[in-house]
């Protein structure tokens, strides 16, 4: 059922109303227990979310959401295997990849799964455990020293961004690398520097159809075969896919293929054989570590009531500030370098799940979903856009994330990279008036006119909503669990929002309508029935 037509929702809409003359900072200046209110632990984790624009009440409104869209209903289908996306017919089992074996069985059409997966796991481990040891030799008898893993969306995003996130972590003697773009300066370059004798190419997909990484993968064999022959395909490629057949197809050697199941999505397959770059870059054992705290936020998200329940109130606040306050964008921002890659992993988890617009019965929404998500690792991103977010007069509501301690201790950055993250959630949520700024400017001895003239362009009128997401360090127990959070936070708002968070019907139409342009590209085929535009451009390469 459509949630905008319920009592809650026009309550919000009434709450929302009525706030909106009312700045954070006299919210503050009001409430000297704001932060004690509006900010929730888990474990050494801390969710501050004292800055954005709520009240008791709106939290209880956006908890009673919670309650009318049964999430503990969709969660208990989640759990039991139940086809929850249902426009592909299709379970949605992404926690049993992080599900202890000790914990008993997780059915799939009746069948317990984790056998399957933790035999998976052994697989991989057992692989990088050959090409660590250096028993696993290249054509020439010589040891592995890059691996290139060649997937798109979530054959991707996940373990690259994972990779770069656990760099402290990393195995000494071993490059992972990533192409992804079908632009073939992605492979091109990043076989510039590598050596056909001392690189496994890892093959990601989940169709193993898809079109930028089957001609990624067909040229980088191209490459492989030129130096070391057809019979190197063998000891330099391996493949991860639910499709097995074409795997074999392929060439690539049955023996080498790492199997996951149609029961995960792509943009939740990180934890499958997916993140088997992962584990050739940090180790199995932190692998399993980042599986353990994907794990341990599983567990919160199915217990922890709403109050406490760290995805419910990410996905309660963003829904605030979307369908009630008008936001149409969210900035993630975290204060960590090696997080640089989640606001893209993030744009595929959150826009790919719930950009949708007809609900689960097929029924056009009434309301808005997910929002455009962007951003940037601070302090990076204070040096481009933030001026906006302070002075560009658009509602922004930002997410920083901030560890307590540095993945890469050295001396001096530390406290500073903490203090710029601070120092700017709190200059978004006060702002400067124009009285303070004329103050300001007046008692550091500026002549009256000169003070007139610059205090407008030096105040900032804040109110600007954000939420701090403090973690203790960025260790792969505290990724997996941080990327868990983000992926129940989806759950959550889909169940809200009554759609299906697991299909991609939009990027399924634009690959048709690629696949027709090609032979009319390749002069195959006429240009026939095509807009001028479409036709115009076509022409114009020609
Ligand atoms: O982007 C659409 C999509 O289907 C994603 O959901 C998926 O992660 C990506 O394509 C890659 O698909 P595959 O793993 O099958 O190559």
């Amino acid at each position: 059922m459509n949630p905008a037509v319920s009592a809650t929702w026009q309550a919000l809409t009434d709450a929302a109303g009525a706030g909106r003359s009312v700045h954070l900072r006299d919210r503050f200046a009001a409430d000297d227990r704001r932060f004690a209110r509006f900010s929730v632990s888990w474990n050494d984790w801390l969710l501050d979310y004292s800055k954005q624009r709520v009240t008791l009440q709106t939290m209880e409104l956006l908890r009673s959401l919670w309650q009318a869209a049964d999430v503990p209903g969709w969660i208990v289908r989640m759990r039991a295997g139940e086809a929850i996306n249902h426009s592909e017919g299709r379970a949605a089992l992404h926690i049993a990849l992080r599900h202890p074996a000790a914990k008993g069985p997780i059915l799939h059409a009746g069948h317990d799964v984790m056998p399957a997966v933790h035999a998976e796991l052994d697989k991989m481990q057992r692989f990088a455990g050959e090409i660590h040891g250096r028993h696993w030799r290249g054509a020439t008898g010589e040891p592995i020293t890059d691996i290139v893993n060649i997937g798109i969306g979530g054959s991707d995003l996940g373990p690259r961004m994972a990779t770069q996130a656990l760099a402290a972590f990393r195995h000494p003697e071993m490059r992972v690398h990533y192409v992804a773009n079908l632009d073939g300066a992605d492979l091109a370059t990043v076989l510039a520097h590598l050596q056909p004798r001392t690189t496994v190419f890892v093959i990601a997909s989940k169709t193993f159809t898809t079109q930028e990484t089957m001609q990624n993968a067909a040229s980088a064999r191209h490459w492989l075969v030129q130096a070391l022959g057809e019979a190197a395909v063998a000891r330099h490629f391996v493949a991860v896919s639910t499709n097995l057949a074409e795997v074999a197809r392929f060439g690539i050697d049955p023996a080498n293929a790492f199997a996951f199941w149609d029961w995960v999505g792509g943009r939740y397959s990180v934890w499958s054989a997916i993140g088997l770059p992962v584990v050739l870059a940090v180790g199995v054992d932190n692998f399993r570590q980042m599986l353990a705290g994907a794990h341990a936020m599983d567990e919160h998200f199915f217990s922890a009531p709403p109050a406490q329940n760290l995805p419910g109130i990410l996905a309660l606040l963003e829904i605030w500030n979307s369908n009630f306050l008008g936001a149409d964008n969210r900035a993630l921002l975290p204060y960590s370098q090696s997080l640089g890659l989640l606001p893209r992993y993030l744009q595929q988890l959150e826009m790919e799940s719930n950009g949708k617009q007809v609900d689960r019965q097929g029924l056009p929404l009434g309301c808005a979903t997910a929002p455009v998500l962007w951003g940037e690792a601070g302090t990076n991103g204070q040096h481009a856009f933030y001026q906006l977010i302070h002075q560009g007069g658009r509602l922004v509501p930002c997410e920083f994330i901030v560890c307590r301690q540095a993945d890469f201790a050295l001396p001096g950055h530390h406290e500073k990279l903490l203090a710029n993250c601070f120092a700017q959630s709190e200059a978004l949520m006060r702002g400067k008036t124009l009285a303070e700024t004329t103050a300001a400017l007046a008692a550091g001895g500026m002549a009256p006119e000169q003070v007139a003239f610059l205090a407008p362009y030096r105040s900032f009128p804040g109110n600007q909503p954000s939420t701090t997401l403090l973690l203790p360090r960025l260790d792969p127990f505290t990724l997996g669990a941080l990327l868990a959070l983000y992926e129940h936070k989806v759950y959550v708002q889909s169940a809200i929002w009554n759609i299906n968070p697991f299909d991609q019907w939009g990027v399924e139409y634009g690959k048709q309508l690629a696949s027709r342009l090609l032979p009319i590209i390749e002069g195959k085929a006429p240009a026939a029935g095509l807009d001028s535009s479409t036709a115009g451009l076509i022409d114009a390469c020609k």
